[in-house]
């Protein structure tokens, strides 16, 4: 790993490709084709041709997530599009090429596919009719080529234990429609005929970094007789599966998360009549990475604490600043040494809140010019990377059988003045 950071340099993420590809094959043992990974929590073209190479469909909820797949050579129905607020462009871009899924997720997004299938297309520039001759473009392909199959989002109403950013399947959420309210099955009524598409189920993500296993269930149970109900074929239960960052979390494994699964789907008699699916990101990649930073200072206050800085921060891993999520590190130099120094470890960011590692546990001979590692920093790392402070995105590479590859290279100081005018 040092010569990793001797010859890419520091900040880096690291990823072991063959720990993503084992994540994806359990994944995929256990609910064959009936599993999608979750790009937002990394995605780049090295990344999506891995996972799809592993049979995974891929879940992309923006234009630009989608336009990386794409790039990447994903075939575009193994592509399931989602996103609370789809701009019309995102969904002709979708339409027209040719996405398998659409996670319907808003009355507004509806009327947008409404007018975008709408045979009598003939509104083009007129008021309330389409923006764009492109448009009119997805209307007739939809018509001649290609039907989308639609799930309408739908949260049962649990809330999950985990951070509140993160909870998705209250009543109290921005996304989907609520089972409750009755909005759900007025969705699942005005979907049903839409012209251009297909309706053929159900969407729920109940939240994210979630190791209840129960929660799992208790949505299933709610959305088995909602789906059963509305006679759909298929069920998403989302993704959501949590991994442990710190040595005091311990998380199920991919396949006890689909054991639960399966258990809670027989009890609600689904298995037989409908494909339950699932899509999940962080519990593929999260674990596959490490990031590699080098000790810059090392400032001992008497009495206090001692920081120690690196040459990142909430720049490469905003999770800390925006979660409290917490961290291991340890120094590659001496992997298994004891760890007796408790430190703050701390970013190069102009803001106190900059913090790593709040309570790192780390090797007493640390010194300035050490790489020190980070591990469990594969899924929304990189992801939620930003240049504040002009700090220009580390690179990524994929180390497989002994040999490392750059998948995305780092930014250079050019880079961060490309969009200036
Ligand atoms: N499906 C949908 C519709 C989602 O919104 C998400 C995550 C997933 C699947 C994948 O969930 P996962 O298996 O990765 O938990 N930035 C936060 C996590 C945000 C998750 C957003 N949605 C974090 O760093 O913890």
């Amino acid at each position: 790993m040092l010569h990793l950071a001797e010859e890419h340099g520091t900040p880096l993420f690291v990823y072991d490709e063959a720990h993503i590809r084992a994540r994806c094959r359990e994944a995929v043992a256990a609910f064959g084709d009936s599993v999608a990974y979750a790009t937002k929590a990394f995605l780049c073209k090295a990344m999506a041709s891995v996972v799809c190479e592993e049979g995974l469909s891929l879940d992309v909820s923006t234009a630009g997530e989608l336009r990386v797949a794409l790039s990447a050579g994903v075939p575009p129905d193994r592509l399931i599009l989602h996103g609370n607020n789809k701009s019309e462009e995102e969904l002709v871009m979708a339409l027209l090429s040719g996405v398998g899924y659409i996670v319907v997720d808003s009355f507004d997004e509806i009327e947008r596919l409404e007018k975008l299938t709408d045979p009598a297309g003939h509104l083009v520039g007129g008021p309330g009719g389409f923006r764009t001759a492109r448009s009119q473009q997805v209307a007739d392909l939809a018509h001649d080529h290609h039907r989308p199959k639609i799930l309408v989002r739908v949260t049962p109403g649990i809330d999950s234990p985990t951070h509140e950013f993160v909870q998705t399947g209250q009543d109290d959420s921005k996304f989907g429609f609520g089972l409750a309210s009755g909005a759900a099955a007025e969705a699942i009524e005005r979907t049903r005929h839409l012209p251009g598409v297909e309706l053929v189920g159900i969407h729920s993500h109940v939240g994210s970094q979630v190791f209840d296993l129960d929660t799992f269930c208790d949505s299933i149970t709610v959305l088995a007789e909602f789906v059963l109900a509305a006679d759909l074929p298929e069920l998403c239960v989302g993704g959501g599966l949590g991994v442990g960052y710190v040595n005091s979390e311990c998380a199920p494994s991919i396949a006890e998360w689909a054991h639960a699964i399966r258990e809670a789907c027989q009890k609600a008699n689904l298995t037989e009549r409908v494909r339950v699916s699932v899509e999940p990101g962080r519990s593929i990649v999260a674990a596959a990475a490490v990031t590699l930073y080098r000790v810059g200072t090392v400032k001992k206050l008497p009495g206090i604490r001692t920081y120690v800085a690196v040459d990142g921060g909430m720049s490469d891993n905003p999770r800390p600043v925006v979660y409290g999520s917490g961290y291991e590190a340890f120094l590659p130099r001496e992997t298994f040494a004891p760890r007796p120094l408790r430190a703050r470890i701390v970013g190069k960011h102009c803001e106190s809140g900059d913090v790593l590692v709040p309570e790192a546990e780390l090797p007493e001979d640390l010194v300035v010019g050490d790489v020190l590692a980070t591990p469990v920093t594969g899924a929304y790392g990189y992801s939620m990377a930003s240049n504040y402070n002009k700090v220009p995105r580390p690179p990524v590479i994929f180390v497989a059988e002994g040999k490392a590859r750059v998948v995305v290279r780092g930014e250079h100081l050019d880079d961060l003045l490309r969009l200036d005018v």
